[in-house]
């Protein structure tokens, strides 16, 4: 099918000249056997891999417990590539005594994750809920240093693991005071939220931190704006803040709004990333699904969507069936949505830029060869795609120049050297094109296969 863009100026064309085409591109196709062709590869068939060829990422809450379910493994596995661990980064999860760090049930997340080329978000360092004990009847100067020991030591912990980190949860109060929460950390003194960030900064210098909340996805909401002055504060005071995340728990009581893309683009606007953290909506209707991932696509800064779990019977709200699978693991209409949405998505607002113009890079094979192509390049990142040819099992080493940095893949396993500029990426069973996004951090080289083996 051929796709009119605007301000196509081509004559439209009579049914049997579009037979025709259609016909002349199909005998080409044959003949030609091509086997890449930009944008129709394997990704745009899942949410990740769709995702990814628009610069972001789709992830769901993971929990471990959950790991040994075939259902969900595979689910997870196919459509997913970034993860949140739903509550075993959490503090009563991570340090259950004063002193006594408790990490195997993340790490099997973790593991279970980067093994797999799907990224991690960490949450939460800090937070008034799921406080173990010990900390909920701790106060004052005491509970001030075991905070900032708590962000300290999981945030090392995890160091280069974790693409971004809740550093605080749910500070502000609903309603309409736009005033903190009264909690034992606010407590301890109004400046503990940028304490805690500069020690997560201190601790993983790698990593985004975020304010992550809820009820702030409406742009006139008191909580809202009062979310947006603090970011905005922190900003023009230097306090190391880089993202904001949404968490997005839709239902009657808090509906998604048509503001949502006004929301996201004001933090954006800010100087800051924007992240949907924990999206999960009531009776789960495909046109507000649809809304919320075209938000954030119409958002350059907007780095991703994750899904609060995965089917309807892994929520936390599971009678509200709020989320994209069924209890059987079915796609429900509201996946099609998504899906749909993620892969007609617009591209984001940045400046105009130029592809880098070096030709395709065809290494010396062995006995398969890989050719990248550039493909979507953003304001701060590009996409790259590496078609495989005479292999089916194949391993491509790919380096990036430093200090750019790969931030996510699809269609294949990737492992890295301990520089963390070679990665290898083996074939997992997704076919022959594999992608992945660089981060430029100012340096916009084209990256290098440097080999294709097949196994
Ligand atoms: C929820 C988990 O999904 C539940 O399993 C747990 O019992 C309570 O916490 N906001 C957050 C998440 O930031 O950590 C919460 O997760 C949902 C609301």
């Amino acid at each position: 099918m051929t796709e009119r863009c605007q301000g196509d100026t081509r004559p439209r064309t009579g049914p049997r000249a579009r037979t025709a085409i259609v016909l002349a591109a199909a005998a080409l196709l044959a003949a030609t056997s091509v086997a890449f062709l930009p944008g129709t590869a394997s990704a745009g068939t899942t949410l990740g891999a769709s995702a990814a060829e628009k610069g972001r990422y789709f992830g769901t809450a993971v929990a471990a417990s959950r790991l040994s379910d075939g259902n969900y493994t595979t689910i997870l596995n196919r459509e997913f590539n970034s993860v949140t661990p739903e509550n075993e980064m959490k503090i009563d999860a991570t340090e259950p005594q004063q002193g006594r760090f408790s990490y195997g049930a993340a790490e099997q997340i973790v593991n279970h994750a980067r093994s797999r080329g799907m990224s991690v978000r960490g949450h939460t360092l800090a937070w008034h809920s799921q406080q173990p004990s010990w900390m909920e009847s701790m106060s004052g100067s005491a509970l001030r240093s075991a905070m900032l020991n708590h962000v300290t030591q999981v945030a090392t912990h995890f160091r280069g693991q974790v693409v971004a980190w809740d550093v605080v949860n749910e500070a502000f109060e609903d309603g309409t005071s736009g005033a903190r929460r009264n909690s034992n950390l606010q407590r301890t003194g109004n400046d503990w939220i940028e304490a805690a960030f500069r020690a997560a900064r201190a601790a993983d210098p790698g990593a985004k931190l975020c304010y992550n909340d809820y009820n702030t996805d409406n742009w006139t909401h008191a909580k809202t704006q009062a979310v947006y002055n603090m970011v905005r504060d922190f900003k023009s005071r230097g306090v190391p803040i880089d993202c904001v995340g949404f968490q997005s728990h839709f239902n009657n009581d808090s509906p998604y709004v048509s503001n949502y893309r006004t929301t996201l683009s004001s933090f954006a606007a800010l100087g800051v990333d924007v992240q949907v953290t924990e999206l999960d909506i009531q009776g789960a209707p495909a046109a507000t699904y649809r809304s919320v991932v075209e938000d954030c696509l119409a958002v350059a800064r907007c780095n991703g969507v994750t899904v609060w779990g995965i089917r309807d019977s892994d929520s936390w709200r599971a009678s509200q069936t709020p989320l994209l699978f069924n209890s059987s693991g079915q796609k429900k209409a509201a996946y099609d949505a998504v899906l749909a949405a993620l892969n007609n998505g617009t591209t984001p607002t940045d400046p105009p830029t130029t592809p880098p113009t070096t030709p395709p890079t065809t290494p010396p094979s062995g006995s398969c060869t890989a050719t990248l192509q550039d493909s979507t390049r953003w304001g701060d990142r590009f996409n790259s795609q590496v078609t495989v040819s005479g292999a089916s099992n194949w391993t491509v080493v790919v380096a990036v120049t430093p200090p750019q940095k790969v931030s996510n893949t699809w269609n294949g396993t990737p492992t890295w050297d301990s520089s963390g500029n070679v990665m290898t990426m083996r074939s997992n069973g997704s076919g022959n094109v594999f992608g992945f996004t660089t981060m430029a951090n100012g340096t916009w080289t084209r990256p290098v296969v440097r080999s294709c083996t097949a196994s």
